[in-house]
């Protein structure tokens, strides 16, 4: 496969897919998933905003030193300093690039920036410059490029790629667009820019009207080589364009897309998995490529038809993106090293012999009580497992719930508060809602709960339960999971989860978009 046909993908998860209201994740969370979309053969994992917060930086860095295939990236404002902050960040990265970028609509830059269209052109040109100092890996993205004007964005660009911006992002930043009017932008910037032959074009799609994988396809269609996109789409407000599913539809329709990815398609199910399992954000049943449904036939003709030539209503096959029937991976004879290789070929490594074994003792507690362990249920372990060995303020410690008909549901509580034992009892509707307000009698948090549910995370009744739990408190959002074979316990600790993160001053982030240049 030549070059010109390489379908650049470049995942912004852990960046763009962060900024989902309670999708905050730690610097480790982001190393799990940055090493699984290294495995999966990503070219570019954009790891977050190093200037935003020193959790972010540490997050880029810890990526930067760590992974080794993928180009990292780091995002930057159009700024001295946060280009600075970004070349420090990506210092130990085998491949770097800053990815830098300023508005270009007339709307912004008149409210946000109140900068006139020569000084925003004149600030992309040197942003552009000071990112080159730390490498020659520079991407520019004039923000809003959507709604900005096309002669301007002709002038930015062409000044940007003179400049030594390798590769030019156009975004569709509040999903404005329609297809047809995508591919075209792209053709025009591609014919009219002199020297465009010199970058790469690159989309990155918002999914506001529900487009953005459709217009990144017709971008594509129209000659841009990179993407940008997120696992299970997640991403700001209604998300950007779904990875699994790009990647998918140029595979699957080969024979209308004149590039194809290196990916290794086969792990898009586990790192889905992973995504939703650490941000807390489920994956709807008939979501495309990830979801539970999305090649489960039902209707008998369907059924009938697919055992008789499966290509009757399958267009692509289960296995090609990492489904495997549920089997029964590990039992509770399983070792120690059965459990160890499974986990890497989910994509899931320890750092240390201590968090080996406090993970392994889960699995035999699980093992006991469930016998067939299942890809699923190891997943939720692990994250159970960091998130109990993470150094946390609030620590369960015991639970006792009382629920019999016709009587108050009651709760009796112990957790752990900075290393002494308190107790609180409450009352509630159920046993779930007075085990939450047992908890919060001790806490006493102040948040509001914005979400609770409840997923079986395989079949049957002695599944564990996954519990999502979403607080805010002053505009802060933030998730929290917790997964046991007892939902009453899983919900204590996805509560408790969720109020780590809250009352933890290092998981304050900005939202770069929202930020003034
Ligand atoms: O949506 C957007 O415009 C962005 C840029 C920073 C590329 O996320
Ligand atoms: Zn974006």
């Amino acid at each position: 496969m030549s070059q010109q046909e390489h379908l650049i993908i470049f995942d912004t998860t852990l960046r763009d897919g962060e900024q989902s209201p309670g999708a905050s994740m730690t610097r480790d969370e982001k190393l799990r998933i940055a090493k699984a979309l290294e495995k999966m053969r990503v070219d570019v994992i954009e790891a977050g905003f190093p200037i935003a917060s020193p959790g972010d930086f540490e997050a880029v860095n810890a990526v930067a030193r760590t992974i080794r295939e993928s180009t990292v990236c780091g995002l930057a404002r159009a700024l001295d300093r946060d280009i600075d902050r970004a070349g420090e960040a990506l210092e130990p990265a085998e491949r770097r690039r800053i990815h830098t970028f300023i508005a270009t609509s007339p709307i912004h830059m008149r409210e946000k920036l109140r900068m006139e269209p020569d000084q925003v052109l004149e600030q992309a040109v040197h942003a552009v410059k000071r990112a080159r100092r730390y490498t020659d890996d520079v991407e520019f993205s004039p923000e809003d490029a959507g709604r900005s004007e096309i002669d301007f964005l002709c002038r930015v660009i062409e000044a940007v790629i003179d400049a030594g911006a390798r590769t030019v992002n156009i975004p569709d930043t509040v999903g404005y667009n329609l297809p047809h009017q995508f591919g075209a932008l792209i053709r025009t910037l591609i014919e009219r820019v002199p020297n465009s032959d010199k970058a790469v074009f690159s989309v990155h799609c918002h999914n506001d009207l529900g487009l953005a994988v459709a217009n990144s396809l017709s971008a594509v269609l129209n000659g841009a080589r990179q993407v940008e996109c997120t696992i299970n789409g997640l991403g700001e407000r209604a998300g950007n364009a779904a990875l699994e599913e790009i990647v998918m539809a140029v595979r699957t329709r080969r024979d209308l897309f004149p590039c194809n990815t290196g990916l290794d398609t086969t792990q898009i199910v586990n790192c889905s998995r992973l995504v939703s399992t650490i941000t807390g954000f489920p994956v709807q049943p008939n979501k495309a490529i990830v979801g539970a449904n999305a090649f489960a036939h039902e209707s008998g003709i369907h059924q009938d038809g697919v055992l008789k030539s499966r290509e009757t209503y399958e267009i692509m096959r289960a296995e090609d993106v990492g489904w495997t029937a549920n089997r029964m991976v590990l039992g509770k004879h399983s070792g120690r090293n059965a459990f160890r290789t499974r986990l890497k070929e989910l994509g899931i490594e320890f750092d240390s012999e201590e968090t080996l074994n406090e993970a392994f003792a889960r699995f035999k507690e699980l093992a006991d009580k469930k016998h067939e362990i299942y890809d699923e249920d190891l997943q939720a372990l692990v994250s159970d497992t960091s998130s109990a060995m993470a150094p946390e303020r609030f620590k369960l410690v015991s639970l006792k719930v009382c629920s019999e008909t016709g009587e108050i549901p009651q709760a009796s509580v112990t957790l752990n508060v900075d290393g002494e034992e308190r107790r609180a009892s409450a009352t509630g509707g159920g046993p779930v809602d007075a085990a939450l307000k047992a908890i919060d009698a001790i806490v006493r948090s102040g948040s509001e709960l914005k979400l609770y549910s409840v997923n079986a995370i395989t079949s049957g009744t002695d599944s564990q339960g996954e519990v999502t739990v979403r607080l805010e408190k002053e505009g802060r959002i933030v998730n929290g999971q917790g997964a046991d074979t007892d939902i009453v316990i899983a919900s204590a600790k996805a509560y408790l989860h969720a109020l780590n993160r809250l009352l933890s001053e290092d998981e304050r982030r900005g939202h770069p978009q929202m930020d003034e240049v």
